[in-house]
């Protein structure tokens, strides 16, 4: 796939040959969608949170309010509270910073001169997110039932099927090996800009994407359904060593410590919409015909002040959460990360999202546990390879049967 400007610029000009009133469209768009951002900002700073919690007790009791469902629909995001006991995350907690410290990551890291090339153009270039993929707390987290449960909850609020096809199976999610985040109190080091995961110039250069985009692209925006699975689990993604090659029906973090705004954690634009917006913002007159308001192969894709002040207001912080309890968000919702823990604690995380039962992320699985089982970065990431050599990693006989299913030693 070619994603260089003339590439861009064909992809433009065959996206608003089949959209001639592109302008009239978005203009229309942008007023509903700033409205939208402006009242999400002014209930914010009337002390609504936001971003809807959900209980996970309420989850296995098949008692979560349909307004807090509906709320998750529309805002693409939500907390689910007490997925872990506190104390079961404060284990992790502490056994992870002691894997850290115990195998000298950040003397290596130094050595080895490693900077995360995927966020080099956001703001801050050096993040405190870990290269750390198989800990035992990791482990542990990705394969708990409860976990599982709470993926196949939330799975659910996708259409998963129409008809005889089947785009993914909710019940059985993969482990998708991801990092850890361990933010010190006072570090202004790792600030992330407003960014989108999981495809940037891709969704205007590659038919998988338009489909999936397909009522935006028509102009008929208002009946892109984000949540519709049809063609998820189809797309092709520029090949980068930074850029995730499973579907994931949601990103997400695990909790270690108390954590929330202000103590350098994650920011949402809670506005399922927002990718709708940012598709034909790029396709308007004031942008040059080779670019697309920054987007570019295997960066993260950025929102910013010039072309997407109008949504941006809209960022709020995640609210409280504490150990044990996960965030989740939706492929397309645009996500920052705090310039500076101002906390007086470190603010902790496992990274562990959603990736349900589909070829392609089945694809994915072998060269996944290759990785696992020689000690290798998750290959969806960049190869550094610390934990080949680390006491107290996880093996195989750390998997349960939950775990060896969701890292494919065993069939679902
Ligand atoms: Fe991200």
């Amino acid at each position: 796939m070619q994603a260089d400007a003339a590439a861009i610029a064909a992809a433009k000009a065959e996206l608003r040959s089949k959209l001639p009133n592109y302008t009239r469209v978005f203009d229309d768009m942008q007023h509903e969608l700033a409205v939208e951002a402006a009242q999400i900002a002014v209930r914010y700073a009337d002390g609504d949170p936001i971003v809807p919690s959900v209980s996970y007790d309420d989850i296995l009791a098949d008692k979560v309010p349909l307004e807090s469902v509906a709320a998750i629909r529309r805002h693409g995001c939500v907390v689910i509270r007490g997925v872990f006991p506190r104390e079961q995350a404060e284990e992790w907690d502490v056994e992870l910073l002691s894997y850290v410290q115990s195998n000298n990551y950040t003397e290596k890291a130094k050595a080895k001169g490693h900077i995360d090339k995927y966020f080099s153009t956001l703001k801050s270039a050096k993040p405190q997110i870990y290269g750390i993929y198989w800990s035992r707390p990791q482990i542990q987290a990705r394969q708990a039932e409860s976990m599982e449960l709470t993926r196949e909850w939330l799975n659910r609020l996708w259409i998963w099927h129409k008809g005889d096809r089947q785009f993914f199976d909710p019940a059985r999610n993969y482990a998708y090996a991801d990092r850890i985040r361990q933010r010190e109190p006072g570090d202004a080091t790792l600030g992330l800009s407003p960014h989108m995961d999981g495809g940037s110039v891709e969704r205007w250069i590659d038919p998988s994407f338009h489909h999936i985009y397909r009522h935006v692209f028509s102009g008929n925006w208002r009946d892109h359904n984000p949540w519709d699975g049809d063609g998820r689990t189809e797309t092709r993604e520029v090949p980068s060593p930074a850029v995730c090659s499973v579907f994931r029906t949601y990103q997400g973090w695990t909790a270690l410590t108390e954590q929330g705004p202000g103590d350098g954690t994650l920011q949402l634009l809670p506005m399922t919409s927002a990718m709708s917006y940012m598709l034909l913002r790029a396709l308007q007159d004031d942008v040059p015909d080779g670019e697309l308001c920054g987007a570019a192969a295997g960066r993260a894709l950025r929102m910013n002040e010039e072309y997407h002040a109008h949504l941006l207001r809209a960022l709020v912080p995640v609210p409280k959460v504490q150990p044990g309890d996960t965030v989740w968000w939706h492929p397309d919702v645009v996500h920052a990360v705090e310039d500076e823990n101002r906390g007086s604690g470190y603010s902790s995380v496992i990274y562990i999202g959603a990736v349900p039962d589909c070829a392609k992320n089945r694809a994915f699985l072998p060269r996944q546990k290759a990785a696992f089982l020689a000690g290798k970065s998750c290959p969806d990431f960049a190869a550094e390879d610390y934990e080949m050599d680390f006491a107290g990693r996880a093996t195989e006989a750390d998997l349960t049967a939950m775990g060896r299913r969701q890292m494919g030693f065993d069939p679902w």
